[in-house]
């Protein structure tokens, strides 16, 4: 019985398992030039210090030179066919936005690209050069730690879904390109990104029902998968795990997973009102959604098919654009309002959800106590 009871409090503890990364994605307003305090104020509101910046811009960059802030750097996708025509466009950027700032600012990752082969269909064949460019301009400058890969998104990455376990890489007609990536990013200790929006999905998807989007825990919101007898709740784990699935089927299931984006949208400006037919695009979903998933993230449990989870997860995106920007697509997703106050309360901070370390000598001596009666 006392066993028993060691056991429950054994099963309580903390697993070793590493709680992803929660940052969140910068993204310029058309109009406005980016002020380092406002990204700064940013961070320090959603308590993250990672930031993924969706356009690279060497003054956010520099304004985090004393920062603990780790940083994601994206190059355009305009820029992907020259630089996998002429290493010394790779070798330019480079000098732009890293040299002048790196290890002291502690950048990451460059993803080549974000969706580049939705944007640029046609240019498919150039995403593997750049990256190749990109990757060994950065080992010609000494440069070792950063990683270098692409994000894609995931309608255009993967097919079939439903269920997870039958997913896989889709290759863009006419080309070769997820077999020869993995093996570059096995090879050199990189992740794969992928933008992975459950709110698409749903929308795409007219029977799946609006809780498994959310989050939320109720008797009927499940999916099963019946090949590997796993029960889904949330249809951030369904995609994630159709992710680990194509990984696994095209062989690389060692390759970690990084979310590049994820989010719910609210409504847009200027009207307040969501685009038509977008009733879901609103505040309250978009709060419902983040809230659950910080505390799934949190959890530490990973997903049914990957006990470590992701290893990363960046939020989309940080803050509203301006309300002058009349961007016309009547949908809004940031976190803060454009003025920088939050919409949300939210804590991407790894410290507050999980047991606090402080408690385990407690725990122990808890279950000794147990032990011994
Ligand atoms: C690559 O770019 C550099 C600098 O812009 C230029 O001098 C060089 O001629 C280019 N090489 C090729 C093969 O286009
Ligand atoms: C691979 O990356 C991980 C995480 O960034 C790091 O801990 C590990 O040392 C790397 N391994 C190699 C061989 O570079
Ligand atoms: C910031 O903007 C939001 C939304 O427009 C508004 O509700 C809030 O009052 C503003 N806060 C400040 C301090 O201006």
């Amino acid at each position: 019985m006392s066993l028993l009871f060691l056991l429950f409090f054994i099963s309580l503890l903390p697993s070793t398992l590493p709680v992803p990364s929660i940052g969140v994605t910068y993204s310029a307003p058309r109009r406005s030039a980016p002020s380092a305090e406002r990204i700064g104020g940013g961070l320090r509101r959603l308590k993250t210090e990672s930031l993924r910046l969706e356009e690279s811009d060497p003054s956010i960059t520099r304004s985090l030179l004393y920062t603990n802030t780790s940083l994601f750097l994206t190059i355009p996708n305009y820029m992907v066919t020259p630089i996998a025509q002429n290493r010394s466009t790779a070798v330019s950027w480079l000098y732009t936005n890293v040299v002048p700032f790196y290890p002291r600012v502690n950048i990451t990752s460059i993803s080549v690209g974000n969706a580049f082969p939705d944007v640029y269909p046609r240019s498919i064949d150039d995403l593997l050069p750049a990256i190749a460019n990109v990757h060994v301009s950065l080992r010609d400058l000494g440069i070792r730690k950063i990683t270098v890969s692409t994000s894609f998104s995931f309608v255009t990455a993967i097919s079939s879904p439903f269920p997870p376990s039958s997913a896989q890489f889709q290759e863009p007609p006419g080309a070769t390109l997820f077999g020869p990536l993995l093996q570059f990013l096995h090879d050199t200790n990189s992740s794969f990104f992928i933008n992975l929006y459950p709110y698409n999905l749903y929308r795409l998807r007219p029977e799946i029902p609006l809780g498994i989007a959310l989050f939320q825990d109720h008797p009927f919101n499940f999916r099963d998968d019946f090949t590997t007898g796993v029960r889904y709740r949330n249809l951030f784990d369904v995609m994630v795990d159709a992710v680990v699935s194509a990984l696994a089927v095209a062989g690389y299931e060692t390759v970690p997973v990084v979310v590049t984006e994820t989010g719910w949208p609210g409504p847009g400006w200027p009207s307040g009102s969501g685009a038509a037919g977008e009733l879901d695009a609103n505040l309250g979903y978009a709060e419902i959604y983040m809230r659950g998933l910080v505390k799934h993230l949190k959890s530490g449990m990973g997903t049914p098919l990957l006990r470590e989870g992701v290893r990363e997860v960046f939020v989309y995106e940080m803050f509203d654009r301006d309300e002058g920007s009349g961007s016309g697509s009547g949908r809004s997703w940031g976190l803060l309002f454009s003025n920088g106050t939050s919409k949300y309360h939210l804590d991407f901070s790894s410290s507050s959800s999980s047991l606090s370390p402080l408690n385990l000598p407690l725990l122990f001596a808890f279950s000794l106590f147990l032990l011994l009666l």
